[in-house]
């Protein structure tokens, strides 16, 4: 994509004191990721050579959260003496080549294309920086043009009143070669209100030298907002999902209300899909054509094929969901539930690593764990799958065709045959065979004219009056 020798810098060595909080700020999340995942990921998009991050305060943490992340070359900035000092301590491990694009771990939302436009635009002979029109720019530094040719950035607390008028601001954002970081990072110095490194400085000295100050804008302003209190990480989230959900109704997807859907991580989607009202979706979940996902679902790393039917306030978690399969509402579908076509799951049935053959009903009330259940068996309300005996799970199989009448218990290991049935109330505890019945009796004891006990407060009334 872009030409060789890519190299990023996020910045991410900052306290983020007005979070009032435990956690890093850049492992706060949005959108289900820890910023700086937000942040790494649309640079990987980007194929560079090296992503380096500038780390300090609850650096151990950060790193601790991303051993995912193998390729990450960390680099401790102990003390932060300001963003151009956070990138000096880079320099050592810039490639010789390069071009280095800067970004902030606490600026979650650039979009890859600006970024890719900004990368473009910086070479040997030109910087190229992020800028953007504020109606308010009160707090960042400004871009200062002679000419309309970009001449320095001033911060807000060195700003004279003339330049505290502009409103074009310095996002932070910015591209260039790495050779001119070389030659100009140690001409920095921090004689300022600040007592900082400013990384700003190098425009200025980059342009004494008579290289070309590019800018790109974002298309929305909302891309370079950083986050610096829950307010600002509540405001970006909405607004990512806002362009999540926008993004699905453009692709074929219907929202009852595109306010009142989250999705922290992906939706990959077929056609005249309907999501309702309050659902969330978790990881990674595939929805085929003409799925409907009622209200205030929860559906998390699961594939739900064709015509599949959730119904309202369902938990679905490392499912797989056949086609036309009706689920709910109140149902909860735990890892390694796997239901095959036309399967039917009711209320408060819970499922855990199952095959339901396809046609087989679970309706009401029933637990299924470590189970195989053929297809079309019948399972009634308040059956339960015995798969713990305290120390060990063992596994229930359920041919094809079984009938399980309500209340029964199915002691695990244990199997039963294809088109077997269990009367009401049976506890299974050895295999039954195909083709044949399970009834246990308990005996039903019966009184004739049978007096049921009274309430005493009733019994004291009586006695009065
Ligand atoms: C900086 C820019 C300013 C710009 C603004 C945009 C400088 C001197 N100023 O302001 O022109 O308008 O960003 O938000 O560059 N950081 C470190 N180490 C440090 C200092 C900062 O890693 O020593 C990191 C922070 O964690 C943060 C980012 O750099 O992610 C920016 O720091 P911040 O203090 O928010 O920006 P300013 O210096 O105020
Ligand atoms: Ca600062």
């Amino acid at each position: 994509m872009i030409a060789q020798g890519l190299e990023i810098i996020i910045l991410a060595a900052g306290q983020g004191s007005r979070m009032k909080s435990n956690l890093p700020k850049v492992l706060h999340k949005i959108g289900g990721l820890p910023m700086l995942e937000q942040v790494i990921n649309r640079a990987e998009t980007l194929q560079p050579n090296k992503i380096h991050i500038v780390i300090g305060h609850k650096g151990d943490e950060i790193i601790n959260a991303f051993e995912h992340k193998k390729h990450i070359n960390w680099v401790w900035q102990k003390e932060q003496k300001g963003t151009g000092h956070a990138i000096m301590q880079v320099e050592p491990y810039l490639l010789a080549s390069s071009k280095a694009l800067i970004l902030y771990g606490d600026v979650p939302l650039l979009n890859t294309e600006s970024l890719a436009e900004l990368c473009l635009q910086a070479d040997d002979n030109n910087l190229a920086l992020l800028t953007a029109f504020l109606d308010d720019p009160q707090g960042y530094g400004r871009i200062v043009r002679d000419d309309d040719k970009v001449t320095k950035i001033v911060e807000q607390k060195d700003a004279n009143s003339e330049q505290l008028k502009i409103n074009e601001i310095n996002t932070g954002i910015l591209a260039l070669s790495s050779g001119s970081l070389r030659k100009y990072l140690p001409l920095i110095s921090a004689d300022n209100a600040q007592k900082e490194y400013y990384l700003t400085d190098v425009i200025a000295l980059a342009k004494a030298d008579e290289l070309c100050i590019k800018t790109v804008q974002p298309d929305e302003n909302w891309q370079i907002m950083g986050v610096n209190s829950r307010l600002q990480l509540l405001k970006l989230e909405r607004i990512l999902q806002e362009t999540i959900g926008v993004k699905l109704l453009e692709n074929g997807v219907s929202l009852a209300d595109d306010a009142r859907i989250t999705v922290r991580g992906n939706i990959s989607h077929g056609r005249d899909i309907f999501i309702d009202v309050g659902c969330i979706f978790i990881g990674n979940v595939i929805l085929e054509d003409n799925v409907n996902i009622g209200a205030y679902s929860i559906i998390k790393d699961t594939t739900i094929k064709k015509g599949a039917q959730i119904q309202s306030f369902s938990h679905i978690d490392g499912a797989e969901i056949g086609e036309n399969v009706t689920i709910g509402p109140y149902a909860r579908l735990r890892p390694g539930a796997s239901l095959g076509t036309d399967a039917k799951v009711g209320n408060f049935v819970e499922i855990k690593a199952s095959k339901i053959g396809s046609g087989a009903k679970v309706n009401h009330l029933s637990y299924v764990g470590d189970a195989q259940v053929g297809a079309n068996a019948n399972i009634g309300a308040g059956v339960i799958t015995c798969n713990y005996d305290g120390a060990n799970k063992h596994i229930t199989k359920i041919g094809a065709n079984a009938f399980i009448g309500s209340n029964s218990s199915l002691v695990a290991p244990v199997e039963l045959g294809e088109n077997s049935t269990l009367g009401a109330g049976t506890v299974l505890r050895t295999d039954l065979a195909e083709n044949s019945l399970g009834v246990s009796l308990a005996k039903c004891i019966k009184k004739s004219n049978w007096q049921r006990p009274v309430k005493k407060e009733h019994i004291a009334k009586t006695n009065k009056s």
